[in-house]
């Protein structure tokens, strides 16, 4: 079977990582990649969102299957072009992917379906925005409504902070996905990531995950596209993961074909378990970045076959098996991340830290250039390890970040400390 990868991130190189392993597979594709997933798949030169272009690919090469690692090209319709173009893909089409696309969409769809979120509102004007805020107090979390790749939620602490995004956003921050924002009341609690195979009516859980989304340690500064995840997480226990399944994912599977938009692929449920129980932040509509990485580490079964029977209504023989193992998967990001960085720099030891065989690097913004391999974006690997403990994970994940080096490399140092405090009642 020819395999078709969409995407050019650490997601991409762990999914398609993965189904390098399955023995349905004949060749593997990938549009477009890094230098991490070009030694496992042959490259493709055509961008993840140049949708007319990837049809015309896929048919030409008579690919079997096309998986879609990120929102944008499903959001822009990529599944509807290649469902009518009679090729088989793995992906919401646009008209479900709306659940990620629009904020907005998302809000009220949960409300609609009592699906438990924070309290909100809509707004598509400053001064109405401005009343709530005033009305609501901080701290207060704002968010574009439209994709702005991890950097469209602002959680404000002061009213003028608050009053300033709003303005900032209403005046173009992120264009056309900010013309419209939600307001939402400030949640505490830890967040865990919580996502399934899904067919329109029903799912396949994978392993539970954790992702860290703030830059610096302590979960401090800016938002990122995420800095490093672990699997499984102890903050979802197994009555916890009850209630997200009948709370939550299967009522937004039930209410979104009641809307006309069946979902099939992967859904992600974005949460927040703390004192006023558990809440949704967002749906995503696809795999997370890193959280994938140490999630197919521990994926024993065969992913390859797992979409193949989704895509051919045979999700009741879908039965992934997990590794008893822990996972951890470390992001190191180019110097300025997530704000402005160079790139460009050589990447060495690699090699040295892949000799634990218990050691994976995921690369995601890489090139090579003169036959080297250098950085090419803000997250550039996500280093990942396996451990019989969570500890041991984090020791050996360690180990191997400190043999890697590229100028202004940095990373968070404490991936995995939630659930170990939590597994140690620290
Ligand atoms: N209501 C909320 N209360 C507290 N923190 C929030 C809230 N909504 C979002 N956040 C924080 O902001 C991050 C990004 O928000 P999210 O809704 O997931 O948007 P996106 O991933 O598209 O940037 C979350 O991972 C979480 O850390
Ligand atoms: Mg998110």
């Amino acid at each position: 079977m020819k395999v078709l990868v969409v995407g050019n991130g650490g997601r991409e190189h762990a999914l398609a990582w993965k189904i390098k392993q399955s023995p349905l597979l004949s060749k593997l594709y990938v549009a477009k990649g890094n230098a991490g997933i070009w030694k496992i798949a042959q490259k493709v030169d055509i961008n993840p969102t140049d949708v007319e272009k990837l049809v015309d690919f896929a048919k030409r090469e008579k690919i079997n299957l096309t998986v879609v690692g990120p929102e944008q090209p499903l959001s822009e319709g990529i599944v509807d072009a290649f469902e009518k173009a009679g090729l088989k893909i793995f992906g919401h089409r646009k008209n479900a992917a709306i659940l990620e696309a629009s904020k907005v969409f998302a809000k009220n769809f949960m409300k609609k379906y009592n699906i438990p979120t924070a309290f909100y509102e809509t707004f598509d004007n400053e001064d109405d925005a401005i009343e709530f805020i005033k009305k609501m107090g901080t701290p207060i979390v704002i968010k574009a409504d439209g994709l702005a790749a991890g950097k469209g939620v602002v959680i404000a602490n002061t009213e003028e902070e608050a009053v300033e995004t709003v303005k900032s956003m209403f005046r173009g921050l992120f264009g056309e996905a900010s013309k419209r924002i939600v307001i939402e009341e400030f949640l505490e609690g830890e967040e865990a990531s919580y996502i399934a195979m899904v067919d329109g009516e029903n799912l396949v859980p994978m392993a539970t995950s954790q992702d860290h989304k703030r830059v610096f340690d302590g979960d401090k500064g800016p938002n990122t596209g995420g800095m490093g995840a672990y699997s499984p997480t102890p903050v979802i226990t197994p009555e916890i993961e009850k209630q997200i399944l009948e709370k939550i994912m299967y009522p937004t599977l039930k209410g979104m074909k009641a809307e006309g938009r069946p979902m099939r692929g992967f859904l992600y449920a974005g949460l927040m378990i703390g004192p006023k129980g558990i809440n949704v932040l967002e749906f995503n509509v696809r795999m997370g970045d890193p959280e994938t990485q140490p999630i197919m580490r521990r994926l024993r079964s065969d992913l390859l076959q797992h979409m193949i029977d989704i895509l051919d209504g045979k999700i009741e023989q879908v039965t992934p098996q997990w590794s008893e193992d822990w996972s951890i998967g470390v992001v190191m990001a180019s110097k300025g991340y997530p704000g402005k960085y160079e790139k460009g720099f050589e990447i060495t030891g690699i090699d040295k830290a892949e000799k634990d065989p218990d050691i994976v690097v995921f690369h995601a913004g890489t090139d090579i250039k003169e036959g080297k391999i250098v950085t090419a974006g803000g997250r550039v690997l996500t280093v990942t390890a396996t451990g019989k403990t969570l500890l041991e994970a984090k020791e050996k994940v360690y180990r191997a970040v400190e043999k890697i080096h590229f100028e202004g490399a940095h990373y968070r140092k404490d991936i995995g400390d939630k659930g170990l405090k939590r597994l140690h009642h620290l």
